[in-house]
């Protein structure tokens, strides 16, 4: 039986984890620590918090004595790591806080791994979940394999980039069981409000003005967050020790197209009059440094562990969109309060 600890699980991604390791690991002890920061939800699990192999410990990782009783007391195996301080624009505006989450944070994490470890590593697995943000920026063409050099660029970035070089330094000089995964962004249910596609649903909702940055002509490479979640299972269960795999969804979109095809699909759920909300698209001062373009070659997930996307985009946007308006709740909960603060003083 292995007891599984993941960081960062009342988050976006972090949830959908959750809820798929206890479906797919069910002899297992799932135990989920979190921080509850701005991002950090536990309404996103509502429907498993009573699992009889279910536990939330609210934790912040930059404790590391803290980290360290966890790992001793629950006997921890297995860590998929998820924890960390994910928006760029956040980081922009407050780089420190992603230096203490992402690096420092990191670090704990590994080191109380290994003193709880020792050289008992049978059994054992740190699996680190990154970003294709690492890499740094395309051009026109090209993609990300998994030796690309590292160039990050924004602190956000910098931070995930020196976190996967300490979890190589701990696999590499201490022998700690150690995978990373790094992904290309994500989408679908439980995604806060503060990063582009639930940011535009919530807008085009309450028909207040869409800010694309620039010209709109930045590029991402668009993944369900299930289909994430899938992945880093199957990298978890197969994936070869001090190995890195890329997660990517071969579905690059720039911003405009994106925002364009948002407001189609929710006007037409809305019943609003063809071409309403593209009306609201309004051009905002770019993201400083902002990168051009990501697109992740998968390929050796594909040949190695035979993952492969589930859905076509305008499934999982679909499923997305219904998602958001039958989870009203949710999306007027997180955007109350604090959010508003945010938004207010981003995008003023
Ligand atoms: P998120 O911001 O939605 O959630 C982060 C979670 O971590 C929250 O629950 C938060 O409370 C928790 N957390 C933050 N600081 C903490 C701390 N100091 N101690 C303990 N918990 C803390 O993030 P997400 O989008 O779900 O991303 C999860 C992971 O996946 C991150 O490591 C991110 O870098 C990576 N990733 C994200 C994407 C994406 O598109 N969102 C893509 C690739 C990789
Ligand atoms: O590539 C993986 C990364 O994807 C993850 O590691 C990050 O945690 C995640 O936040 C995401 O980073 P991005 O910066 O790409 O995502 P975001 O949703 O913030 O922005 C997507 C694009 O949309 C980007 O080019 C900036 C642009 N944008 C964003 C916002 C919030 C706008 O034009 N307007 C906006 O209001």
């Amino acid at each position: 039986m292995k007891n599984i600890l993941i960081t960062g699980g009342a988050g976006f991604i972090g949830s959908h984890v959750v809820r798929l390791f206890l479906e797919t690991f069910k002899e297992d002890k799932i135990i989920n620590l979190d921080a509850l920061t701005y991002a950090g939800n536990l309404e996103n699990l509502t429907d498993i918090e009573n699992h009889p192999n279910y536990t939330f410990i609210h934790q912040d990782i930059i404790d590391l004595v803290g980290v360290r009783g966890v790992i001793k007391e629950n006997n921890i195996t297995h860590i998929v790591h998820l924890a960390a301080e994910s928006h760029v624009d956040r980081s922009i505006k407050d780089p420190l806080a992603f230096v203490q989450t992402n690096v420092i944070g990191t670090v704990n994490l590994l080191q109380a791994a290994k003193e709880c470890w020792g050289d008992d590593l049978n059994d054992k697995l740190f699996y680190h979940v990154s970003t294709d943000e690492v890499y740094g920026s395309l051009g026109e063409t090209g993609f990300f394999y998994e030796d690309t050099a590292y160039d990050p660029r924004s602190p956000y970035s910098a931070s995930k980039a020196s976190s996967d070089h300490f979890v190589r330094a701990y696999f590499h000089t201490y022998g700690l069981p150690v995978i990373i995964s790094n992904c290309s962004n994500n989408y679908g249910p439980n995604h806060f409000p503060e990063k582009l596609i639930p940011l535009m649903i919530n807008n085009i909702i309450h028909q207040k003005s869409l800010p694309v940055y620039g010209a709109g002509l930045n590029v991402r490479d668009w993944l369900f967050v299930k289909d994430h979640a899938q992945a880093i299972s199957t990298i978890f269960s197969r994936g070869k020790i001090g190995d890195t795999y890329n997660i990517g969804g071969h579905n690059e979109w720039t911003n405009i197209d994106l925002v364009k095809l948002l407001c189609k699909l929710v006007d037409e759920k809305l019943q609003n009059p063809v071409g309403q909300s593209e009306k609201l698209i309004t051009y905002v001062q770019d993201r400083a440094g902002h990168d051009l373009r990501y697109a992740i070659d998968a390929s050796k997930l594909k040949d190695e562990l035979g993952w492969v996307p589930s859905l076509q985009f305008e499934e999982g946007l679909a499923k997305t969109i219904d998602w958001f308006f039958s989870n009203k709740n949710w999306l007027e909960n997180v955007t109350s309060g604090e959010y508003q603060k945010y938004y207010d003083k981003m995008y003023a």
